[in-house]
């Protein structure tokens, strides 16, 4: 049978603990505190808040481009999105249709004979995904180590014409985030560096309206390439790139993912420019999420004995072992908590855990009673 390796395959991940399956519609989830999705400000379980706002300002706003941006006649919300984000970055803006197509896309484009790229071990799929399909040169660096980072970039230096360093603001299974001014000073000792930095867990999240770790850190212009993601804290979906105008016109020239898929309906570009509005005044929220981030790792480390790397709203417990992870989330399942164990490929073997994902919905109550649930599992 011609299926056959596959079915094996198949076999072997539900073996190890590592068949995945899509969760069914739950009625009782609601009864439960949803630690699992990115709506880190909480805007998508608010959404029917602005839904009238939505209708009342884009009625004319299609669910389908019908085409990709190069050919669709309904731009116009894309283009009003992307001046909004180049009003807040002060820098041109291009939209992708996830964050997934604008890292595999982006790194292809960029991954022309003369480049390398050096990325953080711990990168988001999506970009390793973009560094294979391609065939791009590249190095991975031990996660969040400038020495090691330093010393790749010296031994490749004059051997490539531009070396490009990949890295997380805030990284999606750990929480902590990546050293970005440090990494933005090697560029005055190494002027062939470009720096490429996915905000994707960041945007909305952190500096002053919620532009990202580059806004906070004041290096939006010091970094070449800042993505961007709609979906997460932004309630809606797509992406976008920060660069130059050199860059915007190279990319929406090659970057495959851009050029060859239908783009996100205006509705969705029109929603997303909502979202952003909402969020560059939440600092509030900011701040809150901040705090109960540092509450919730605090707690873990007086009252259950658990240290996490987080850094931020994204808090990892690890565990080690898939099938002991799996137990750990049906154990909280059942007190009253959604929380997702992760697993081998995402995160390395014998790293599995729970990742806790906080929102500003949530208050310092229910992160202590999180805490003492955890701390009298077994
Ligand atoms: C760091 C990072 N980059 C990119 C993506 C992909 O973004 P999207 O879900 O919009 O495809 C994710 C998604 O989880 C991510 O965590």
């Amino acid at each position: 049978m011609p299926t056959e390796s596959y079915r094996n395959i198949l076999s072997h991940l539900q073996k190890e603990n590592r068949l995945r399956s899509i969760p069914l519609p739950d009625p009782d989830a609601f009864k439960r505190l949803d630690l699992v999705s990115n709506d880190y400000l909480g805007l998508a379980q608010e959404a029917d808040k602005y839904k009238a706002e939505f209708f009342r300002r884009f009625p004319d706003a299609d669910f389908s481009s019908s085409a990709s941006r190069l050919l669709s006649r309904k731009n116009d919300y894309h283009l009003q999105l992307e001046m909004l984000l180049e009003k807040l970055y002060r820098r041109p803006a291009l939209l992708f249709n996830s964050g997934y197509h604008a890292n595999v896309g982006i790194i292809q484009a960029l991954a022309i004979p003369g480049t390398l790229f050096i990325a953080d071990k711990l990168v988001h799929a999506s970009a390793i995904d973009g560094l294979r399909l391609c065939g791009a040169d590249y190095k991975r660096f031990a996660h969040n180590d400038l020495k090691k980072l330093s010393k790749l970039i010296k031994q490749n230096y004059e051997e490539y014409n531009r070396i490009i360093v990949v890295v997380e603001s805030i990284y999606s299974m750990d929480g902590d985030i990546a050293p970005l001014k440090k990494l933005v000073e090697l560029k005055k000792k190494y002027p062939k560096l470009l720096i490429y930095v996915d905000e994707a867990h960041a945007f909305g999240v952190r500096g002053d309206r919620g532009l990202g770790l580059c806004e906070e850190l004041g290096i939006i212009n010091k970094v070449d390439f800042i993505i961007g993601t709609l979906g997460k804290a932004a309630a809606s979906a797509g992406a976008f790139v920060i660069s130059s105008q050199l860059m915007k016109d190279y990319l929406l020239n090659c970057a495959r993912s851009f050029i060859f898929s239908t783009a996100i309906s205006p509705a969705q570009a029109a929603w997303s420019i909502l979202m952003i509005e909402k969020i560059v005044g939440m600092s509030a929220r900011r701040l809150h999420l901040k705090r109960l981030s540092s509450t919730f790792v605090k707690l873990l480390s007086d009252k259950a004995n658990i240290e996490s790397p987080s850094e931020s709203q994204i808090v990892p417990v690890i565990i080690g072992d898939a099938g002991e992870a799996l137990l750990f989330s049906r154990y909280l399942k059942e007190q009253g908590f959604d929380a997702l164990a992760i697993r081998r490929p995402t995160v390395a073997a014998g790293s599995e855990r729970i990742r806790f994902s906080l929102n500003a919905l949530l208050e310092k109550d229910d992160i202590a009673r999180l805490v003492s649930v955890i701390a009298n599992y077994r």
